[in-house]
């Protein structure tokens, strides 16, 4: 550290209350400015781990991946750097807690990352990240590398420039969200000492539009299940048997064509039952978003869009519950032509939930319809996955408030409130467990792909995030705890 950086940290701790703006955050940007070729080339090496958690193939590079997030906290100059073994995948801590009578905040994030199938539609190598078009192109560039390596590079500038940070720091980046974080939410109940805090930061979501700052201040719940038919004992040739004996294609076709209706309202009896309708309020935050329904069509390449009727495109996203199916598989699908009567077919259907939903209580109620409308032709099974809780937040939250402010000051314009239509069931276990407001500040975009080929973060919003982050620590300190 330069002598002029010294002397400022020794004003600073002479006068503990002066705002930490002023000449300190103008230094600590300039050399986030001065460093932000390196950031990018260390959040390359991040990106190069192909930690893909659903693999069992990949646990080496899980292990991996955790070191290097332990060795970039440790390198930020936090302390008590700690990986976690759990049951499944570790998970890493690290804490700075030389603020007294300043707030704490935990952030969380996830080193881990989607599988990169279909590969052939990649531009380029998922795992050898490029930077090109303004953007950083690899698998967790946003989802979610990017956006937890902003927080890490933003607590280093502070740290790097000003000896302490204006409020006490922890870590949490786990290994397993993208698997439904099940050992995280054990650590979590058994280690709430460890984890208090006065508000949790997040940054696993996305922004309204390019440019908007936003922060989000809901979630949708995730119920996500399996139906397997089986008609014959065998595969039959079609020729001596179709039309004699049921096939199961054909059978869960028209099974999932039974979940919806002409509406698009889902037909599962009291699906509906504990959905919390939207407020006038909300409604009309929705309307103000002035979203572009003609904008979105192009951008997907559909000719009209589907959903359920008397509810906008954007509420519809995220206000409002769904169902998906996000495979489906049976029979012959290799080149060519193969005629058979398959003995099998399977679909794996997600739902997305709105408060008051519970995943569990939704498992079971679209597992005794499905088992109502399937004819004695065909065996059915059905298997429920990991889900999660929906939340959504009240906004008149100091955190939220300071959260707010800091992306606007960051973006430079005013910012936007919007529910997330994905989910992160684990906020639910922070909301619960510590009793913290979660703070979702949202630093994709929803054009980034995540979860698809040539998923990739703007650099905009990978530099203005690390700003908002700073900015955030800054304006955060001044809550009275
Ligand atoms: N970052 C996403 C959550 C998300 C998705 C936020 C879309 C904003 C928009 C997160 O990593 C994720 O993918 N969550 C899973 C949860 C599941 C695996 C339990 C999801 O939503 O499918
Ligand atoms: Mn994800």
């Amino acid at each position: 550290m330069k002598d002029g950086n010294n002397k400022r940290k020794l004003e600073f701790k002479l006068n503990h209350n002066i705002k930490f703006i002023g000449e300190v955050l103008k230094e600590v940007i300039k050399y986030v400015k001065a460093n932000k070729k390196e950031y990018l080339e260390e959040l390359k090496d991040y990106l190069r781990i192909p930690s893909i958690s659903t693999l069992k193939s990949h646990q080496s590079a899980i292990n991996k991946c955790s070191k290097f997030v332990a060795s970039k906290l440790k390198d930020a100059g936090m302390e008590s750097v700690k990986i976690y073994p759990t049951d499944g995948h570790p998970l890493v801590y690290a804490e700075w807690m030389k603020a007294p009578g300043k707030p704490t905040v935990l952030i969380y994030g996830h080193y881990d990352v989607q599988p990169v199938d279909p590969l052939n539609l990649w531009k380029s190598d998922p795992f050898e990240p490029v930077i090109k078009g303004g953007k950083i192109w690899a698998r967790g560039a946003d989802d979610n590398k990017g956006q937890n390596f902003v927080h890490i590079k933003s607590v280093e500038a502070i740290l790097k420039i000003k000896g302490e940070l204006p409020v006490n720091v922890k870590f949490l980046i786990e290994g397993e969200e993208e698997i439904g974080s099940s050992n995280l939410e054990k650590f979590i109940k058994k280690n709430k000492k460890l984890l208090k805090c006065d508000t949790v930061l997040i940054s696993d979501t996305s922004m309204y539009a390019p440019g908007i700052p936003t922060i989000n201040y809901g979630l949708r719940g995730l119920c996500y299940m399996e139906v397997e038919l089986t008609g014959p004992n065998r595969d039959l040739h079609s020729g001596s048997f179709g039309g004699g004996i049921a096939n199961p294609i054909n059978e869960l076709a028209k099974l999932i064509s039974k979940l919806q209706d002409k509406n698009g309202k889902i037909t599962i009896p009291d699906f509906y039952k504990d959905v919390k309708a939207l407020t006038k309020k909300e409604r009309e935050n929705y309307k103000k978003l002035n979203f572009s329904d003609a904008e979105l069509m192009k951008e997907y390449g559909v000719k009209e869009l589907k959903g359920e009727k008397g509810y906008s495109t954007q509420e519809r996203f995220s206000g409002r519950p769904s169902l998906d199916c996000n495979g489906i598989v049976g029979g012959f699908i290799g080149d060519g032509a193969k005629t058979v009567l398959p003995s099998k077919a399977s679909t794996k259907i997600s739902m997305r939930l709105v408060p008051n939903q519970d995943p569990n209580k939704i498992a079971k109620l679209f597992e005794k319809y499905v088992k109502s409308i399937t004819p004695r032709s065909v065996k059915i099974k059905v298997t429920a996955h990991h889900g999660g809780l929906p939340i959504v937040m009240p906004l008149d939250d100091e955190a939220i408030e300071a959260a707010a402010n800091a992306v606007s000051k960051a973006f430079g314009k005013e910012t936007v409130y919007t529910r997330e239509g994905g989910s992160i069931p684990i906020v639910v276990e922070f909301s619960k467990q510590l009793k913290a407001p979660v703070v979702l500040m949202g630093l994709g975009l929803e054009t980034d792909n995540i979860h698809s080929p040539n998923e990739h973060f703007p650099i905009k919003n990978f530099e203005l995030g690390i700003l908002s982050s700073i900015y955030f620590l800054d304006e955060y300190s001044k809550t009275e705890v």
